[in-house]
């Protein structure tokens, strides 16, 4: 069912300075910033070959990872995306196996305008895994 790996996305404190950082001492190459007001989140794309990073922040006063870089002040790994070919068979697979979706079991629209869903970490080894339809 899964197939290529999309992306790993890490919170970070400071976006400017963690993008010039990947960019100065890795010698990545960095994207603008993204602002995505519907997801709470303000993005950089490092992007390589074969995959890429995303480097996180809040927008916004509800922001879905607020919390999260209250807890890790120095910003950590939050979530890694797999892609599937049909989401609505991922659901039902995670359905009939009792992994838990977060939020509202349904796909939902992700950063990239394509369907995701998210799996309860607490179901898949301490993971935030996030699935997007190719
Ligand atoms: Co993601």
């Amino acid at each position: 069912m899964i197939t290529k790996f999309n992306h790993v996305a890490i919170v970070v404190p400071n976006l400017e300075e963690a993008a010039n950082k990947y960019k100065r001492v890795l010698g990545a190459n960095v994207s603008k910033t993204s602002d995505y007001p519907e997801h709470g989140v303000s993005v950089v794309f490092v992007e390589l070959e074969n995959t890429k990073i995303e480097l996180m922040f809040p927008y916004g006063e509800n922001s879905p990872i607020k919390n999260f870089l209250d807890k890790n002040k120095n910003g950590s790994i939050h979530h890694i995306c797999i892609e599937v070919e049909n989401i609505d068979e991922a659901c039902k697979k995670m359905e009939e196996n009792g992994v838990r979706i977060l939020g509202s079991n349904k796909p939902k629209k992700g950063a990239h305008d394509k369907p995701v869903i998210f799996l309860h970490p607490k179901d898949f080894y301490g993971t935030l895994i996030e699935l997007e339809q190719a």
